[in-house]
C-alpha cells in the first residue's frame, strides 16, 4: 500500500508584455503598481513542462529544474506549495486503492520536475512559464477546484508575471485594491484565436544572464524614479484602455505604436532610477533605430519592438509576409559573426522557419 505514485503533467507557455508591470506596492505578495497587458507564446515554443508526484515515501518536497536538483526553500516557492495545499482536495483512485483526503495533503510531500524547451541561459523571461506551469500541475494534482484567476493570484506570487500565463491569447493582470492581493489576477482579454495573424519573432541578441534581477530593479526604481510614479498613475491607465481596444479591434497601427511606446517608457524608467539600469545594449538599440527608420518611411508600422529586462528584442509582425521580410532584413543588418551578430531566432510560428529557408 505504500508504494503508490500518483502523477501530473502540465505545460504552460510563456508571455510578453505589451504594457509592462514594473514595480510593487507589495513585496512579499507581490502586488504591482500598475495593470499590465501581455500575449501569450503559442505553447510549443518558449514552454515549460512540469510533472509532479506524490508518494508516501518521499521523506521531503524536492524539485529539479532540467534535470538539475534546486532547492525549494525560497519564500516564492514555499508561499506557492502552501496556497496549493490549503486549497487541496480529495483525491481517490478506486483501481489501485489510493484514497487521499484533503487533510492528508499537508503531511505528503512532492517532487517536481520541470523542463524548459529553451535554453534556460538564453536570457530569455522562463520564470513566467515556470511558475505559471508549477502552480498549474501542482493544483491539478490535488484536485484544488478553484477558477484560472483564484490559480493565477498564487502563480502570481512565485513570480508577478506568471500569473498571466496561465490563460492563451492576450490578458490582462489587473493590479487590484485590496491588500491581500485576492483582487490581483489575470483576466483573459481575448483568445488565441482572436488575432492569430499576429507572428512574434524574439531575436536572442545576448544570452548573458541579466546583471540587475526584475526585483532588485522595480525595488530601486520605485524607491528612487519620480517617472515610475508619473507612468504608473497618469499613463499607463489611459495606456491600457488604448491598448484592449486595439487588440478588440485588431488594430495593428495602434498596438504597436503603444506596444513601442511602453516599451521605451519602460526603459526610460530604468534610466531615470538610480543607480541607472541598463537592460538593453548597442544592438538593441540598434534594431529600435532600425524599426523606427523602417516604420517611418512606410508611413504607418510594420513592426512593434519592445524589451523586458534584458537586451533581447522582441519583434511582433503583423502577419506572416512582414515577419518573413522582417526575418531577411535582420539576418541582413545583423549577420552572423559580427559585434551585433543576433544568436538566435526564436519564433511564435513555426511556418515561418521553413518561409525563411
Ligand atoms: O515577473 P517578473 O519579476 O519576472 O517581472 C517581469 C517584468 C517585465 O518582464 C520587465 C515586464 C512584464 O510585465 O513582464
Amino acid at each position: 500500500k505504500k508504494d503508490w505514485i500518483l502523477m501530473a503533467t502540465a505545460r504552460s507557455p510563456t508571455n510578453i508584455a505589451v504594457v509592462k508591470y514594473w514595480g510593487k506596492r507589495d513585496e512579499a505578495l507581490i502586488l504591482p503598481i500598475n495593470d499590465s497587458i501581455s500575449v501569450t507564446l503559442d505553447p510549443s515554443h518558449l514552454c515549460t513542462t512540469t510533472t509532479v508526484a506524490v508518494s508516501p515515501k518521499f521523506d521531503r518536497d524536492q524539485m529539479w529544474l532540467n534535470g538539475k536538483e534546486i532547492s525549494l526553500s525560497g519564500g516564492r516557492y514555499q508561499r506557492c506549495l502552501r496556497e496549493i495545499r490549503s486549497r487541496a482536495g480529495d483525491v481517490e483512485d478506486e483501481e489501485r486503492g489510493i484514497c487521499i483526503g484533503k487533510e492528508d495533503w499537508g503531511k505528503l510531500h512532492v517532487h517536481i520536475a520541470s523542463y524548459n524547451n529553451f535554453p534556460t541561459a538564453a536570457g530569455l523571461a522562463s520564470s513566467a512559464a515556470g511558475f505559471a506551469c508549477l502552480v498549474y500541475s501542482l493544483a491539478k494534482l490535488m484536485n484544488v477546484r478553484e477558477e484560472q484567476g483564484k490559480l493565477s493570484a498564487i502563480a502570481r506570487q512565485g513570480s508577478g508575471s506568471a500569473c498571466r500565463s496561465l490563460f492563451g491569447g492576450f490578458v490582462k493582470w489587473e493590479m487590484g485594491k485590496d491588500s491581500t492581493g485576492s483582487d490581483s489576477i489575470a483576466v483573459q482579454l481575448a483568445d488565441e484565436k482572436h488575432w492569430n495573424d499576429l507572428v512574434i519573432i524574439i531575436a536572442v541578441v545576448s544570452s548573458r544572464q541579466k546583471e540587475t534581477s526584475s526585483t532588485t530593479g522595480m525595488r530601486e526604481s520605485v524607491e528612487t524614479s519620480p517617472l515610475l510614479h508619473y507612468r504608473s498613475t497618469e499613463v499607463v491607465p489611459k495606456r491600457i484602455l488604448q491598448m484592449e481596444e486595439a487588440i478588440r479591434t485588431r488594430d495593428f497601427s495602434s498596438f504597436a505604436r503603444l506596444t513601442c511606446a511602453d516599451s521605451n517608457q519602460f526603459h526610460a524608467v530604468c534610466l531615470d532610477t538610480s543607480p541607472p539600469i541598463f537592460y538593453m545594449n548597442d544592438t538593441s538599440h540598434r534594431i529600435i533605430s532600425y524599426m523606427e527608420k523602417w516604420n517611418r518611411f512606410e508611413g504607418t508600422p510594420q513592426v512593434a519592438y519592445t524589451f523586458d529586462a534584458g537586451p533581447n528584442a522582441v519583434l511582433i509582425a503583423p502577419n506572416r509576409n512582414v515577419a518573413a521580410l522582417l526575418l531577411q532584413r535582420l539576418l541582413f543588418y545583423f549577420p552572423p559573426s559580427t559585434d551585433t551578430e543576433l544568436k538566435s531566432f526564436v519564433l511564435g510560428d513555426q511556418s515561418i522557419v521553413k518561409d525563411a529557408g
